[in-house]
């Protein structure tokens, strides 16, 4: 019996992801730290769809989250062929309003859990006959965004990895594949802080999670490598390849910075 393991299944996206997953009838392990989240949205996936669900709150800041996550698996019995590293986060504002210490629990949560789990799970991918890992960076990942700096470079990051990888890994049985999302209405605002230019201008502009998990989802099983959701946003992304750096910078710090 395989099963997806969702990381940031808590909420948003990746709450969306399980539930589309579970609509298919994948048995799911979910990670987060709200426990009462995960429980119930384990509960309620499993009686709705008939499948297995399991959760596991861990703090991907805390040290040994990779190895607890992967021991949890190896002592249940969990053989996972699909891997979707969601989990992330933002900081809004300039560098120096954050500490040290805020910046790389931001890059740990969205850089390297996703090299570790899929170092660790790469192994148990390999024996399925297809397997996936799925990668969620962002629209983010095509610019500096002065004001979202740190989490916009974490994504850089994350989409040059999981192409790398998939190269790597092209002649084997997994496949790997990168979603960016531009903005989309889930917590991601609140953590982040976003001032209310930013606020404002996703209002019009944001997706559903429903919607980009869709896509997310669809992208994977079509074994695709890269996939910007919504026309909006790859428009976006062409105007960022042909513009100015500079031009693109000064219009992003001009939603995400104070000044
Ligand atoms: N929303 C957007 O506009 C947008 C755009 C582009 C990309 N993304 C990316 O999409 C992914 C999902 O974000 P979202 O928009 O769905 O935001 P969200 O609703 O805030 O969900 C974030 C998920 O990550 C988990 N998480 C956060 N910190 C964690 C930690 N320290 N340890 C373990 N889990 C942690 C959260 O669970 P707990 O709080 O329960 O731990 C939650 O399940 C992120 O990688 C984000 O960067 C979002």
């Amino acid at each position: 019996m395989k099963y997806a393991l969702i990381t940031g299944a808590s909420k948003g996206i990746g709450k969306s992801m399980a539930e589309i997953l579970a609509s298919k009838k994948r048995n799911l392990l979910l990670v987060a730290r709200s426990s009462d989240l995960l429980q119930s949205l384990a509960q309620n996936l499993k009686q709705q769809y008939q499948i297995e669900t399991d959760w596991l709150a861990v703090d991907f800041t805390q040290a040994g989250a990779g190895e607890k996550i992967f021991q949890w698996c190896i002592e249940k019995n969990y053989s996972i062929d699909i891997l979707i590293n969601n989990a992330g986060y933002g900081l809004s504002g300039d560098f120096e309003k954050y500490s040290a210490k805020e910046h790389t629990d931001m890059m740990q949560v969205n850089m390297n859990m996703v090299v570790e789990l899929s170092s660790l799970f790469l192994p148990e991918l390999k024996k399925a006959t297809s397997a996936h890992i799925l990668n969620i960076a962002s629209s983010a990942a095509y610019q500096a965004v002065p004001g979202l700096n740190v989490y916009a470079a974490s994504k850089a990051f994350v989409l040059s990895f999981g192409r790398g990888l998939q190269y790597e890994l092209r002649r084997s049985n997994v496949r790997v594949t990168t979603i960016c999302p531009g903005g989309t209405d889930t917590d991601f605002a609140n953590r982040a802080n976003l001032i209310d230019k930013a606020r404002k201008a996703g209002e019009k502009l944001n997706m559903t999670s429903e919607a980009v998990a869709k896509q997310a989802i669809d992208a994977m099983f079509a074994g695709k490598t890269e996939k910007i959701t919504g026309i909006v946003n790859q428009i976006g992304a062409a105007f960022v390849w042909l513009l100015p750096k500079k031009l693109v910078e000064k219009t992003a710090a001009g939603l995400y910075s104070q000044d």
